[in-house]
């Protein structure tokens, strides 16, 4: 039977986390605040005007819109300046493995991800002509722990919710996967993503017997 595998891209496909950090407390530094890297956490899976505004309140800072504009822009630029050089080395561990075995198994395969740059990274990665549908940034009106990004993805491979399996490294990405009632598989700690019905540190440790368990129930 055929179902749909969903796949966040940062910190799934991905560890695009560090360079979103460097651009982050770039700016931050132009609000005279120190960015730390635990204060990062709470940008993942975060929209890019959602983490400004994320930001500002922890510089305690009060920008006018148009500056807010300028930095957003500001940002992202940086930020590409650093994906410009990523190349298929930054693919993260056994992603070929897991996406090969699921095409060879015909099965659906798409990304569901709050970024406006997925397009331009997966392409850096040579991935793009692995998914069948791209559900990103540029698509959603409703941005995660709401469920709209994955229900377009399902609904582009034409596979219903419940035959849906997402992979999410963030909270408000495993809360998307539950609230759209599809199965949601945490990429991380335990003890961050006890939401999801499975979880795993890597992708060395999803195993292809497991992907054939998931297909087959
Ligand atoms: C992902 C990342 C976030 C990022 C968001 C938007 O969800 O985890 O850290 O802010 O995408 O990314 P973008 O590339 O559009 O700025
Ligand atoms: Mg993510």
């Amino acid at each position: 039977k055929k179902k749909a595998f969903l796949f966040d891209l940062d910190g799934v496909i991905v560890d695009t986390a560090k360079f979103h950090y460097l651009a982050w407390r770039n700016l931050a530094k132009e609000m005279n605040f120190d960015f730390t890297e635990e204060q990062n956490e709470l940008f993942k899976g975060v929209s890019r005007v959602r983490s400004l505004e994320i930001l500002l309140d922890l510089a305690d800072y009060d920008a006018t819109e148009d500056q807010k504009d300028i930095w957003l822009v500001q940002k992202n630029t940086e930020y590409l300046k650093y994906i410009d050089k990523m190349d298929e080395s930054e693919i993260l561990p056994d992603i070929p493995r897991v996406l090969d075995f699921l095409l060879e198994k015909e099965q659906g395969v798409a990304l569901g991800s709050a970024s406006k740059n997925a397009r331009p990274i997966l392409k850096k990665l040579n991935l793009i002509h692995k998914f069948e549908a791209i559900v990103d940034g540029n698509d959603v009106t409703a941005a995660k722990p709401d469920p709209q990004v994955f229900l377009k993805g399902g609904e582009a491979l034409n596979i219903e919710r419940k035959d849906c399996i997402v992979f999410e490294d963030s909270i408000a990405g495993i809360q998307a996967a539950n609230s759209a009632g599809m199965v949601s598989i945490g990429i991380g700690e335990k003890d961050v993503l006890h939401e999801a019905d499975y979880v795993f540190q890597d992708f060395t440790e999803i195993s292809d017997a497991f992907l054939m368990e998931l297909i087959e129930r």
